[in-house]
């Protein structure tokens, strides 16, 4: 059966407006079913997932992991040390043999962009980009929207400025696509050294003081430094970084309103962000990740054939 996101999840790019608020509107009923005392549904009991993580992540494997659990799927954790993948075996090899086995759905970040899409092509099962290289990380895009969403109750019209090391970052490719999808006004800030050279044609305001970008912004979704994806000269240092560019206290008081702040994680604190700024009030990046699981739980739910219609009565445990 075709779900209505076909079959699989591998970037916000080719979505349309309505995928995505159907896949924001499921995950509404899911965020439920993680506040009860028995966090669990029968809906995907028999499905059977493989969580293929070959580059470093805790908050979307973990995630990934209790979403499953809760809606009772049978899952499997493979990283690449400790596999056949530390001996040479390819990513396609790797997936084919776990098909032999009889698996539903491949949940896969790997360090290559594209990789999630050149697996998606070479199996059967439902595959779900949890991350690939620079290219996108959708479900983190629709996480962030979530979030957006709960606070301000439209995403229309919104000013979301996404701030920092634009040019490693797959979430702010997943966040430009959806976010511009659903009727927002997005901007990015940061050094030149750190924005895409073809960033006017992603049709985004580009600040390069971030003093303006608050201005201008109703939230700023604030990105990692990839210190990792860095081999030198993208900029003179952490502290000339965070003292051009860090999103502190002092600058959002200057602020003529409050200012969402979100930060996809892990954080640089002292960085691209202060540590009163993470933990102040305007901070909803612990929301972000709670409603992470309910939208990975609407992913799960819907591309396994769920229909949307029935999402509120899959918390009882029917719906497929
Ligand atoms: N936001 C995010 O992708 O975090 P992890 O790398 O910890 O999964």
């Amino acid at each position: 059966m075709t779900s209505a996101l076909g079959k699989d999840l591998l970037a916000l790019e080719p979505l349309s407006s309505e995928q995505i608020r159907l896949i924001l509107d499921t995950a509404e009923p899911f965020k439920e079913i993680s506040e009860r005392s028995i966090k669990k549904v029968p809906t995907l009991r028999g499905s059977t997932i493989v969580n293929l993580f070959f580059e470093a992540s805790t908050r979307t494997r973990i995630s990934f992991e209790f979403a499953e659990k809760r809606l009772s799927a049978d899952t499997v954790n493979v990283a690449s040390s400790g596999s056949s993948v530390s001996k040479g075996e390819t990513l396609v090899d790797t997936a084919r043999n776990l098909e032999a086995m009889r698996i539903d759905m491949v949940v896969i970040r790997h360090g290559a962009s594209g990789a999630a899409q050149f697996l998606a092509e070479r199996i059967e099962s439902n595959v779900i980009n949890a991350g690939d290289g620079t290219h996108e990380h959708p479900t983190q895009g629709l996480l962030d929207l979530l979030t957006l969403r709960d606070h301000f109750h439209r995403l229309d019209g919104l000013k979301v400025c996404i701030c920092g090391d634009v040019l490693h970052s797959r979430v702010a490719r997943s966040n430009i696509w959806g976010l511009k999808k659903m009727g927002a006004e997005v901007a990015v800030c940061g050094p030149r050294s750190l924005l895409p050279n073809a960033i006017d044609e992603l049709g985004v305001t580009v600040f390069s003081r971030i003093e303006d970008a608050i201005q201008w912004a109703d939230a700023l979704n604030v990105l990692r430094l990839q210190l990792e994806r860095m081999q030198g000269g993208y900029i003179p240092s952490l502290r000339e970084y965070n003292r051009v560019f860090g999103v502190t206290s002092e600058r959002l008081a200057r602020a003529p309103k409050d200012v969402l702040i979100l930060h996809p994680g892990p954080m640089n604190r002292g960085v691209e962000i202060d540590s009163d700024v993470a933990d102040g009030p305007h901070s909803v990046i612990l929301n972000q990740v709670t409603n992470g699981v309910a939208i990975r739980m609407a992913v799960l739910y819907l591309l396994s054939g769920g229909r949307p219609e029935l999402a509120e009565a899959a918390k009882g445990g029917g719906g497929r």
